[in-house]
């Protein structure tokens, strides 16, 4: 039996298999962050071609939450509308549909937005310099997080995703490298997830119990004096109890860094996560082959796969993949005779 085509239930979400759409924003919606047609055939493609769980790109739950102009929003109840058009095609077609809600903090470049972080530092040349965040501003982001989840829900989405990798504004709490406060937010690594706990609190009193919490975290900075695996395993073991239900392991985006790549390169780290925090993993990429997906899987480096740019260039892929791995899985009814 492949494990890549294996079923999995985690709370009321069911996953046909194991492959994940990671988030990837497509910039395609307009100014006000509403989705268009693109969105819903973008990833409807991606649900006929058999991908198991699809999370919608990085979603602004303020709108100087946005990383570009063209990012989709969930700041306003008027997105809701959207975005459940985009859920409801692709359930239909047989995938479960999750959405990552972000906030870009200093690495915002959307026009006419105040931008906001922890500690008043730029990422880099490029970049306007942040304004610190208040304690108001900070309450402000929570409870858009809290209203986020809440639309997201009404949406009919399956999961949600928090995103606190890449050194958005999450991660730029959570990383000492980007996080210079002095008071309860800033300081200790249990003061820098302060900010993380609260959000996943308050998340927690409009998301259903039922339906799973992601956590996207980089899970390796690249910067000696920044967060590392073991930093990730500590955090996440504090907010988990919180209501976690699966991390998601991504890395990188916090400072600027040269980063060697290479298919797998962050396997280690999702590994290193699930030992230690005894949660659910995804992992992935540069991953294009089932054969080496299926070796993650099956020796328990990770308990999914994320595939990014793999599913842009074939969003088929799940279906060549069973293929390859010879694994009878339900085609859609219409491909039922390209099958063999
Ligand atoms: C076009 C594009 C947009 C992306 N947007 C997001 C995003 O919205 N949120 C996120 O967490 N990661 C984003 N990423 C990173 C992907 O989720 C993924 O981690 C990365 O592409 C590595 O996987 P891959 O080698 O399979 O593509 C993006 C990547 C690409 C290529």
């Amino acid at each position: 039996m492949n494990k890549l085509f294996s079923h999995i239930n985690i709370k009321n979400l069911e996953l046909k298999n194991r492959i994940v759409m990671a988030p990837m924003c497509m910039v395609m919606a307009d100014e006000k962050g509403y989705a268009k047609d693109w969105h819903e055939i973008h990833y409807a493609t991606r649900a006929i071609g058999g991908t198991g769980l699809i999370i919608l790109e990085a979603t602004a739950v303020e709108s100087r939450g946005r990383i570009k102009d063209g990012d989709l929003g969930i700041w306003d109840n008027s997105h809701i509308e959207g975005l459940s058009k985009i859920v409801n095609s692709s359930k239909a077609l047989g995938a479960k549909v999750g959405i990552q809600l972000a906030h870009a903090g200093r690495k915002c470049t959307a026009k006419s937005e105040t931008i906001i972080a922890p500690s008043p530092i730029a990422f880099d040349d490029s970049y306007s310099t942040p304004e610190e965040m208040t304690k108001d501003d900070i309450k402000a982001v929570i409870n858009s997080f809290k209203e986020g989840a809440r639309r997201a829900n009404e949406a009919g989405f399956d999961a949600i995703e928090i995103h606190g990798a890449h050194g958005y504004l999450i991660n730029e709490f959570l990383s000492p490298l980007t996080n210079k406060r002095r008071d309860e937010y800033g300081g200790s690594l249990e003061n820098r997830t302060k900010f993380l706990i609260e959000i996943i609190k308050e998340v927690k009193t409009v998301w259903p119990e039922n339906k799973p919490i992601i956590l996207r975290v980089s899970g390796e900075e690249y910067a000696e004096s920044g967060n590392h695996p073991e930093d990730l395993v500590n955090i996440i073991n504090l907010v988990k109890n919180e209501g976690i239900d699966i991390i998601n392991v991504s890395s990188g985006g916090v400072v600027p860094a040269d980063i060697d790549i290479y298919p797998g390169y962050q396997v280690t780290f999702a590994e290193t996560i699930k030992k230690g925090t005894e949660l659910p993993v995804i992992t992935g990429g540069l991953i294009t082959e089932p054969e080496m997906a299926e070796e993650i899987l099956k020796n328990n480096r990770a308990d999914f796969i994320f595939l990014g740019r793999e599913l842009l260039r074939n969003p088929y892929w799940p279906l060549e993949a069973a293929k390859k791995l010879n694994q009878d899985i339900e085609w859609p009814y219409p491909y039922r005779r390209a099958k063999n």
